[in-house]
């Protein structure tokens, strides 16, 4: 099932921008550029699993999981500008301001962006029920906006220079990451048609995941290889940052990683609905070398 929902989302995105284009071809190119050259898909498999813990047919929500990579694709390529990161590969090539200029990165993010609500708006217009769409889609705009990604990614790039206390470190963790990861387990949950109930636990849930995410990812940083991560390793210490693993040592947030991903799956177990294929998604997460 796993792979089956990973290759759907490939071609999806794959075939969004292929052939487009006359004057402006380069805009498709550099949007599909850094969506198309890797990537873990976490986010949209979140979402299509959790959807499945209700309903069968994830092929049904197939745009809004595209939608979501689409956001967090533009996050990143944001992220790597020399004015935010300063990065110079991503997924194992080039960072897209590398690759096309930062101008074009720039205009390829916003495009990203722009693609994902436009997607998620026409799933709407043509939905034969429109509500839980639209909900989802509201879930996503505020969850990537400046209460969640945005916002997390402005107090980190804030406090670039400036030693962190935990909380302002779990201010922007649960901002910059988690927010994303929680939009995405609550749409699979709202368009499953799930409770208000099952909804609130799912965004708890994702909230774990992410904060345990974010964490791996500051050990990855210190504790992995460019080759291998497909992205710089050491760009924290390079922009200053504060992290867990400068808070504590890498051991400690080890085990914080695997406190918050244990959070996570006790919470899940709580829950009516199994898919055992999520469960194994956030397990193999708390040791992920990638
Ligand atoms: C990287 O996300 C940014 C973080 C929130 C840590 P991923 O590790 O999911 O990156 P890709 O999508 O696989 O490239
Ligand atoms: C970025 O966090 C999270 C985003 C919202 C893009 P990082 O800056 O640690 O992500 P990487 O390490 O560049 O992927
Ligand atoms: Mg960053
Ligand atoms: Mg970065
Ligand atoms: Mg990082």
């Amino acid at each position: 099932m796993f792979n089956e929902m990973k290759s759907e989302i490939n071609s999806f995105l794959l075939n969004y921008f292929k052939n487009k284009g006359t004057f402006n071809k380069v805009i498709y190119d550099s949007a599909s550029y850094s969506l198309n050259i890797g990537g873990k898909r976490i986010r949209p498999l979140l979402m299509l699993l959790t959807y499945n813990m209700y309903k069968n047919n994830w092929k049904d929500i197939i745009e809004f999981s595209a939608a979501i990579e689409m956001i967090h694709t533009y996050s990143l390529v944001h992220d790597d500008l020399p004015a935010m990161d300063n990065d110079e590969y991503r997924r194992g090539k080039k960072t897209t301001h590398i690759a096309f200029g930062e101008d074009m990165a720039i205009l390829a993010g916003d495009a990203l962006l722009n693609y994902a609500f436009e997607i998620m708006s026409e799933a709407v217009v043509n939905s034969k029920q429109p509500e839980k769409m639209a909900k989802a889609m509201s879930t996503i705009a505020k969850k990537a906006g400046v209460y969640g990604m945005i916002g997390g990614q402005t107090v980190d790039v804030l406090n670039e220079e400036r030693p962190m206390d935990i909380d302002t470190i779990n201010f922007i963790y649960k901002l910059k990451t988690s927010a994303l990861i929680e939009a995405s387990m609550m749409t699979g949950a709202i368009l499953g048609n799930a409770t208000d109930d099952d909804i609130k636990k799912m965004e708890q849930i994702a909230r774990n995941v992410g904060l345990a995410f974010q964490i791996q990812d500051d050990i990855l940083d210190v504790t992995s290889t460019t080759e291998e991560l497909g992205k710089p390793v050491l760009s924290d210490e390079k922009n200053h940052k504060t992290t867990y693993v400068t808070l504590m040592g890498i051991d400690d947030a080890k085990k914080k990683v695997e406190d918050y991903s244990n959070d996570a799956l006790n919470l899940l177990d709580e829950l009516n609905y199994k898919n055992e294929f999520l469960n194994n998604l956030i397990n193999e997460l708390i040791n992920r070398k990638k």
